[in-house]
């Protein structure tokens, strides 16, 4: 906490968000670009360094509590039993800090747990004029092309100030003419804030005791009513239900994409390319159509991922290059390349230079320096060193019904295509192993591991057992054009 900082940030989460069907997850929950509604509220709250950072909760209270304790742990929880209003779930957070010895002098932030495009900067802005201002409240406001189901603003006639908001339900038809709507985020002087949730009552459409009533109960009172209107209406949207969410995930997205191309990522197709807020990225990496990054994704300099990639909590090297690949927990190393058509799962690891090609699974393996698993293979608990080339078809058998065995394949080696690595098995630096084998046994350094029935040609035997087919009739014109007939081994 900061000279700056405010006394507290009061996050309102309680509410039931019926308006989302959900009878999974409470509205809050939902997801944005990688993180929850109230993830995004609380993130916004933590770049204030407030003195408390407060989350009320109520509907589904035990799963919106377990998400914050293990993504939030910084932020405390404060159940509101029942939700009557917004008012009372603030005089609820503030009670219950009181009941902890907590006196809070300074600011208090006021802001709600359903807007994800609100960002630390803007409120930062609103605690910012609230300050140099000397309000009892700050409200932040924005114009908006539909005010439907806000709070409107109304502002004294002579000298411009906001005198009171209005409740969609409680304004007259000339009140629901303001487009100027209140946020549902505010400043306010502690002090001030406890004394006027005391006056606040439920004399409204709704019963409830509204926030609302702090502002006319303070300017009343000869306290500074002050406002803060958003540059974009956008940056404050509330979400109520799935297409707003929809509607704020576009919109959050474009920033993050747009953040991204300032800072020097190509985006071919920024209207099929989705990011999550906590990719990072270095300059001149390039992003094909149809992509994905999630969790902490990474993209070094000079890589290029796309097209049709999604990529969860994974590090791409500078110059590496990852096609049609969905990777999670990976990391490509510099140079490195996967797809089309690859799987990483998590603890896959390619050193610089390394291949994972077409159709190909790795899990919880590293491959080394210019190693390559290049065709339709399975590789899983295993250590491939470097410059080994993988044969197609290939597969660790890791796993025995029980329990998993690592494979170690050692440097420069050459494997068959079609084997079965039967873990535990290890092949020595520089070894060979036939295609086609079942690899059963440690393979020393150098050695060739062969393990395959020896071939026998019948000679004859399409004639004999299938006479009269189109292949008994291939064989008979190659006997009369006198085609070499391979001997019987
Ligand atoms: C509220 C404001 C309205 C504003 C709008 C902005 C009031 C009375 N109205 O209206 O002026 O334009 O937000 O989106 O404040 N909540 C609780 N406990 C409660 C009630 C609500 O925690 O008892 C939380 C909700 O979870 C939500 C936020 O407070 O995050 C706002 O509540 P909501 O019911 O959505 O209020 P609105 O009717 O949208
Ligand atoms: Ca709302």
């Amino acid at each position: 906490m900061s000279a700056n900082s405010p006394a507290a940030v009061v996050v309102l989460a309680a509410g039931g968000g019926t308006r989302m069907k959900s009878n999974r997850l409470p509205k809050v929950l939902h997801e944005v670009c990688g993180r929850s509604l109230v993830g995004h509220a609380v993130s916004a709250a933590e770049e204030l360094t407030p003195g408390q950072l407060v989350v009320v909760i109520g509907h589904m209270r035990e799963k919106v509590a377990e998400h914050l304790a293990a993504h939030h742990p910084g932020a405390r929880a404060v159940v509101q039993a029942e939700q009557n209003g917004t008012g009372h779930a603030v005089r609820t957070a503030l009670e219950a800090l009181a009941a902890d010895g907590i006196e809070l002098d300074g600011t208090v932030i006021v802001t709600t747990g359903d807007a994800p495009l609100l960002t630390g900067g803007t409120l930062r802005a609103l605690a910012g004029a609230h300050a140099e201002q000397g309000n009892g409240v700050t409200v932040l406001t924005a114009v908006v092309p539909e005010p439907f189901g806000y709070g409107r603003i109304l502002r004294d006639e002579a000298d411009g100030a906001v005198a009171a908001i209005v409740e969609e339900k409680d304004a007259s038809d000339a009140q629901r003419a303001i487009d100027e709507i209140n946020s549902g985020v505010f400043a306010f002087d502690a002090k001030l804030l406890v004394g006027a949730l005391a006056e606040v009552t439920t004399d409204n459409a709704q019963g409830e005791e509204y926030l609302t009533d702090t502002l006319e109960i303070l300017r009343r009172a000869g306290h500074r009513v002050g406002a803060v209107v958003a540059a974009d209406y956008r940056d404050i949207l509330g979400i109520n239900d799935r297409v707003q969410l929809a509607h704020a995930r576009r919109l959050l997205n474009d920033r993050l994409l747009e953040r991204a191309m300032r800072a020097g990522v190509t985006v071919v197709d920024p209207a099929t390319t989705w990011f999550d807020v906590q990719v990072s990225y270095e300059p001149d990496a390039v992003v094909l159509p149809n992509t994905q990054l999630q969790g902490a994704t990474h993209l070094g300099e000079g890589c290029e991922v796309g097209p049709n990639s999604t990529l969860k909590d994974t590090r791409i090297g500078s110059g590496a290059r990852v096609s049609n690949t969905t990777a999670d927990g990976a990391e490509v190393g510099e140079l490195a390349t996967a797809g089309p058509y690859a799987y990483l799962r998590p603890g896959a690891r390619l050193a610089r230079k390394a291949k994972v090609g077409t159709y190909v699974e790795v899990k919880n393996s590293e491959l080394g320096e210019g190693a390559k698993v290049p065709h339709l293979s399975y590789i899983g608990d295993a250590t491939i060193g470097e410059g080994t080339n993988v044969g197609a078809a290939s597969v660790t058998v890791n796993y025995d019904g029980v329990n998993k065995h690592r494979t170690v394949i050692g440097a420069h080696c050459r494997t068959g295509s079609d084997n079965m690595f039967i873990a535990p098995v290890t092949i020595g630096d520089g070894a060979y192993t036939a295609a086609g084998s079942v690899i059963t046994n440690d393979v020393p350094p150098g050695g060739l591991g062969v393990s395959r029935a020896q071939q026998r040609n019948i000679a004859g035997w399409v004639e004999r057992k299938r006479p009269g087919t189109t292949s008994a009739q291939a064989a008979a014109a190659a006997a009369e054009t006198g085609a070499e007939a391979p001997t019987e081994a």
